[in-house]
């Protein structure tokens, strides 16, 4: 007699991406986040690029996973963002950083930053779908054919009237996979991610959509998938309020708080991994950032930003973690 079948469950066939955050998710979170698992590939702080090629300390500095072959030690791929302006200089360092072993090059077309817009870079160039196809173009050319380009961009500057001709300028210059934040340089952090507009630049696209913006929970996103249409997500700072964010999605489970326990030991982990190079004060500024992210989503992360607001160094922190 057949054996009665047993309902297996399957882990969710998506795409998963953890978001550059500069000043927030360096190599150290990056290696916390991804050893909870959920995820499939990370991009690096952006890079900034002006107008010679960087020396590689400065890449190591911002991607030490390209001592490891590009990967963090759970194995996950750490792309590399570069952020500017000029087509030839991005493509001599994005070459220069393929030869240090990155497994993917990022495009930065979203820094929302007034000092790098003022320069023409970021956001500001969504204003010139040319420049962002110049851009791609250069850089493809000069990196390996294997080598997978992506680009991270916003739905434009003051509007999202050129959101799909950016979009078409990334695909025919050679992107392989677009990244879009749902929001303009206009509607900042703040304003609702607009994820139907990304279901109208999934029709125009054949490369891979991934959507970006307001992912802080599994019922976001899911609302999200059905909105864009999506199949592929980047975390930001919902991957930081929530560190098991990305292995909830991939299972599809309910949304709850992380226990404290754990959450308590991560942010011991990444104080003790900053040891080497931050000072006490440094490495404090860090776990009350984390701890101010998390609040509005754990009431003990509330309760203990509390303990510690009133304190600088994370010494005299480390007692009060709970
Ligand atoms: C503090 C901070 C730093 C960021 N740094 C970068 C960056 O270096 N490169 C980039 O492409 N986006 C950067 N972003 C944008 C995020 O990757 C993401 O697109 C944005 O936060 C929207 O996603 P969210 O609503 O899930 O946070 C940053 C965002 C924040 C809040």
């Amino acid at each position: 007699m057949p054996s009665p079948s047993i309902p297996q469950r399957r882990a969710n066939p998506i795409q998963l991406h953890l978001a550059p955050m500069e000043g927030v998710i360096d190599h150290h979170m990056r290696e916390l986040l991804t050893a909870l698992g959920g995820y499939d590939l990370c991009v690096t702080e952006f890079v900034r690029v002006s107008d010679r090629l960087l020396p590689e300390r400065v890449f190591h500095r911002l991607c030490p996973e390209l001592a490891h072959d590009g990967r963090t030690a759970a194995g996950t791929p750490v792309v590399v963002q570069l952020l500017g302006v000029d087509p030839q200089v991005l493509a001599e360092n994005a070459a220069r950083a393929a030869e240090l072993g990155a497994p993917g090059i990022d495009l930065n077309f979203g820094c929302p930053s007034r000092f790098v817009n003022r320069k023409g870079g970021g956001a500001a160039l969504l204003d010139y779908p040319r420049r962002v196809h110049d851009i791609v173009a250069a850089v493809r050319r000069a990196l390996p054919a294997q080598l997978p380009l992506s680009a991270k961009m916003r739905l434009g500057m003051e509007d999202d009237e050129l959101a799909l001709e950016n979009a078409l300028a990334a695909e025919s210059a050679g992107c392989a996979r677009l990244t879009v934040h749902a929001r303009t340089r206009a509607d900042g952090y703040r304003a609702p991610a607009r994820w139907e507009r990304l279901a109208a630049i999934r029709e125009v696209l054949s490369i891979e959509l991934v959507a970006n913006g307001d992912i802080d929970g599994v019922a976001a996103w899911r609302r999200c998938r059905a909105v864009s249409g999506c199949d592929a997500f980047m975390l930001a700072r919902g991957a930081v309020a929530r560190p098991d964010l990305a292995r909830r999605i991939r299972d599809d489970e309910a949304d709850h708080a992380m226990g404290w326990e754990e959450v308590a030991g991560l942010l011991r982990r990444l104080a003790g991994m900053m040891e080497a190079d931050y000072s006490d004060r440094n490495r404090g500024t860090r776990i009350k950032q984390w701890l101010a992210m998390m609040r509005g989503y754990s009431a003990e992360a509330t309760r203990c930003f509390e303990r510690v607001r009133p304190l600088r160094l994370y010494s005299e922190m480390a007692p009060r973690l709970g």
